[in-house]
């Protein structure tokens, strides 16, 4: 799958599975816009796009700001005249019990993954409707498909993610504009190692093919539906999670 001369906007693409995407739109061909809230990993990042050759900048930005997403979009711009392709994977997570959940643990999370979505979305429309092509690729989750405990703030700004990729998908399609996401299960990253021992055995049971996944299992799905093999695929939630929603 060739990406030569493609320019990506990746957000969170610090570390984790971000950075996975970064690294492999890079390997075949894409020049590549690092984008987060943490500068000292982003920065890391984009040194290595640059020594294996591609053109690479990094903007630091909060995505949950629409000002620092529409900056992010203008630098962009600016170093590279055009966007490909945005791929919108910057998330946390708050975990508590209904009950205990507290209003700004509630709040972040909306903020970040479902707010921070359209921020950046909203912030790059103009451009791809321009040029009349783009893909959005937006990292949604299995949570916001089949809920988890104790992630209510979590499961609803991923359920909202799947919600606004299909009407973003249906709004830009006559543009020549391609809106899809990918589901991730439970994948190897600083997010899930946090998890108590239990709680991943228990989870580990739940999937099918008995194994967590990595973050390139997440960015090889990105790239393709990067990819002129993927022309035709728009509005679809792509669930890359060992078989645990069927
Ligand atoms: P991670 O915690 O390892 O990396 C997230 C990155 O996003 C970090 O570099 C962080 O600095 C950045 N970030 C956080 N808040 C930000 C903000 N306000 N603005 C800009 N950047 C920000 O997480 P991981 O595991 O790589 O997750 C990436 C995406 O995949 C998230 O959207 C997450 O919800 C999703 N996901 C992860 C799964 C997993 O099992 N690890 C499963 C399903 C979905």
């Amino acid at each position: 799958m060739q990406l030569e001369n493609k320019v990506a906007v990746i957000t969170g693409a610090g570390r984790g599975i971000g950075r996975a995407i970064a690294l492999e739109l890079a390997g075949a061909g894409s020049d590549i816009v690092v984008s987060d809230i943490d500068t000292s990993t982003s920065g890391q990042v984009t040194s290595e796009i640059q020594a294996a050759g591609r053109k690479s900048i990094s903007v630091t930005g909060d995505v949950s700001r629409l000002q620092d997403a529409q900056i992010l979009i203008d630098k962009t711009v600016e170093n590279f005249g055009k966007i490909d392709f945005l791929i919108n994977n910057a998330g946390i997570t708050r975990d508590n019990l209904l009950l205990r959940m507290t209003e700004e643990e509630f709040d972040s999370v909306i903020a970040v993954n479902l707010k921070g979505t359209y921020n950046c979305m909203r912030a790059a429309a103009k451009t791809f409707m321009k040029q009349r092509s783009g893909r959005i690729v937006n990292i949604a989750s299995v949570v916001g498909q089949m809920g988890n405990p104790a992630q209510i703030n979590y499961a609803a700004s991923k359920a909202g993610v799947i919600g606004m990729t299909k009407t973003v998908a249906k709004e830009l399609a006559s543009r020549n504009i391609l809106v899809n996401a990918v589901a991730p299960g439970f994948i190897e990253t600083a997010m899930t190692a946090k998890l108590p021992q239990e709680a991943r055995d228990k989870l580990t049971g739940l999937i099918p093919l008995n194994r967590l996944g990595g973050p390139i299992d997440v960015a090889k799905v990105v790239l393709f539906l990067c990819s002129d093999s993927a022309s035709y695929i728009t509005g679809q939630i792509i669930n890359v999670d060992g078989g645990m929603v069927m």
